[in-house]
C-alpha cells in the first residue's frame, strides 16, 4: 500500500488546475445507461472511483473506450448484456447503486446489490427506493439485493423527500427522464452536481427543469439520445487546495475553478483572515496568506449552498492552527470525525462530542505517522502535514486515490515537499 511522505513548513506558491468533479462524473457516467446512443464525457478525472465505475458499466455490457490517462471517456450502452449489478462491485463504491433507476427505466427490470454502510455512516438508500416505488416500481429486497421491476414502465410521480439527499435526488431524476408523465421532486438537493447532471440529461433530450432549486420537474420522454458533455470542475478539490494554501501559507491561484459554487468556503476563509480573490468569469481563485495568524471560525455542514460536508475535515485541519476555538458541527453524516484523532497525533487539540467537534487552535503541529480513514479525512491529514514542523507519513492513501487526481504532483509543483512511497511501511 502506498504512503505519502510530507515535510511541512514550505509555503505553496504557483498555480493549480482543478480537475473534473468526481461526484459529477460518476453520475454522468451512469446516465449513459439511459440511452442506446454514445455518450462522450470530457474533463473526466482519472481516479480510482471513476475507473471503477467504468468497470461496472463494462460488466453490464456498456462499451467503454477510455484510454489510460485520458480525460475523454466514451460510453455506449446500445445493448446491455446484464441488468444485474453484483455485490462485489456495488459494495466498493456507493455511487454504483445509482445504476438501478436508469436500468429499470430503460429495460423495465434491474437487480442491484445494496451498497451497505461505510466509514462515515450507515448511509441507507431508503429515499432512493421510496422515490422509485412512487414511480410504480415493484421492489423486492432479498439476499442483500434490490430486485426491481416496472413491466409497463415507470410512471411520473410527486415525491417529497423528508430531508435532502444528493444521491436520491440524482437517482430519481435519472429514472424520471424515461417515465411516462411528469415527476416532481420536492425538497430536492441543490448541489451543483445535480445541475451538471440535469444539463447533460437535457442535452440528451430529457426535459428537466428547476435544477439548482429545491423543486425539480421532469417530464418523461420515450427515448434519450447520445451527446457530448464536459464534467464540471471539482468544487471539493478546489476547496481542498484553497485550504492547503491557507494552512501552509503562500500565494496560490486555482485555475478552472468553479468559483460560483464555493461561496460558503470563501466566506469562512475570509472570516479566518485569509485573502481570497475570486474571479468568476476567469474561473480563478487566488488564495494568499502571509505571516498573519488564522482566526478561529465555527461552521455547520449543510446541504448546498451551505458549508459542504466534503470540506469539513479539511477545515478542521485548518482550524487546528487558528488563534482561538472553533466549533465544527457535522449535520449530514453521523460518523464523520475520524480524522480528529489522527489530527490530534499531529498535535491538534480537538474534542469530539456527538456531532460537534471543539477545536482549540495550537501554535504548531508536529509531523507524525498517521493513517487515512476515508477520502476527505485523508486529505485533511495532508493539509495538516503541509503546515506541520517535520515529517509526516500518511498511510492507507488508497482512500486519497479514490478522489484526488495527481494530488502530490499538483502540490509539489507549488513547492510542497511531498512524495509518494510505494509499498508497505519499512
Ligand atoms: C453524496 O453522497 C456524495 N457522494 C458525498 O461525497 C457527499 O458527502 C454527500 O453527497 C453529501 O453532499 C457522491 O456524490 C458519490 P446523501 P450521497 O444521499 O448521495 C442520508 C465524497 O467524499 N440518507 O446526500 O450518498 C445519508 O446517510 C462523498 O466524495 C438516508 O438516510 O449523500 C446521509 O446521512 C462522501 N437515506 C444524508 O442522508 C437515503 O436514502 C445525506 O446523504 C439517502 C441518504
Amino acid at each position: 500500500m502506498d504512503r505519502l511522505s510530507i515535510t511541512g513548513g514550505h509555503p505553496l506558491n504557483g498555480q493549480i488546475a482543478i480537475s473534473g468533479a468526481k461526484n459529477s462524473a460518476l453520475k454522468l457516467m451512469v446516465a449513459s445507461l439511459l440511452t442506446p446512443e454514445p455518450l462522450t464525457l470530457t474533463n473526466v478525472p482519472n481516479l480510482a472511483d471513476t475507473r471503477f465505475l467504468a468497470q461496472l458499466l463494462a460488466t453490464l455490457g456498456v462499451e467503454v473506450y477510455w484510454p489510460k490517462g485520458a480525460h475523454e471517456c466514451h460510453l455506449n450502452a446500445e445493448t446491455l448484456s446484464s441488468t444485474i449489478a453484483p455485490y462485489d462491485q456495488v459494495r466498493k463504491m456507493r455511487a454504483s447503486f445509482n445504476v438501478l433507476g436508469p436500468m429499470l427505466a430503460r429495460y423495465g427490470h434491474a437487480t442491484v446489490s445494496l451498497p451497505g454502510g461505510c466509514a462515515i455512516g450507515a448511509r441507507p438508500v431508503d429515499l432512493h427506493l421510496k422515490a422509485l416505488s412512487a414511480m410504480g416500481a415493484d421492489l423486492l429486497v432479498e439476499g442483500g439485493y434490490v430486485k426491481a421491476a416496472a413491466i409497463h414502465g415507470l410512471k411520473g410521480a410527486h415525491v417529497v423527500f423528508p430531508f435532502v439527499s444528493v444521491g436520491a435526488t440524482e437517482h430519481a431524476m435519472m429514472a424520471a427522464t424515461l417515465a411516462q408523465g411528469t415527476t416532481v421532486l420536492e425538497n430536492a438537493a441543490r448541489e451543483p452536481e445535480i445541475s451538471d447532471l440535469a444539463d447533460c440529461l437535457n442535452k440528451m433530450g430529457a426535459r428537466v427543469s428547476g435544477a439548482g432549486t429545491a423543486t425539480l420537474r421532469i417530464e418523461g420522454v420515450a427515448t434519450l439520445k447520445g451527446t457530448r458533455h464536459a464534467v464540471m470542475p471539482d468544487r471539493i478539490e478546489a476547496g481542498t487546495f484553497a485550504m492547503a494554501a491557507a494552512a501552509a501559507g503562500g500565494d496560490v491561484t486555482l485555475t478552472q475553478a468553479p468559483v460560483g459554487v464555493l461561496g460558503a468556503l470563501i466566506d469562512a476563509l475570509e472570516q479566518a483572515g485569509v485573502t481570497v480573490e475570486a474571479d468568476r468569469a476567469a474561473g480563478t481563485l487566488r488564495i494568499v496568506r502571509g505571516a498573519t495568524a488564522l482566526r478561529a471560525v465555527s461552521i455547520n455542514t449543510q446541504p448546498h449552498p451551505g458549508f459542504p460536508t466534503d470540506l469539513q475535515a479539511q477545515f478542521m485541519a485548518l482550524m487546528s492552527l487558528a488563534d482561538g476555538t472553533s466549533i465544527i458541527r457535522e449535520t449530514i453524516f453521523e460518523n464523520r470525525f475520524m480524522h480528529a484523532p489522527e489530527l490530534s497525533r499531529l498535535g491538534a487539540s480537538i474534542e469530539v462530542g456527538g456531532r460537534e467537534a471543539v477545536v482549540k487552535g495550537v501554535e504548531t503541529l508536529r509531523g507524525a505517522p498517521v493513517m487515512a480513514t476515508d477520502l476527505r479525512a485523508s486529505v485533511s491529514l495532508v493539509i495538516a502535514a503541509l503546515a506541520a514542523e517535520g515529517r509526516t507519513e500518511v498511510s492507507r492513501i488508497y482512500h486519497l486515490d479514490r478522489g484526488f487526481e495527481r494530488l502530490e504532483d499538483k502540490l509539489a509543483a507549488c513547492g510542497a515537499a511531498i512524495e509518494r512511497l510505494s509499498g508497505d511501511e519499512g
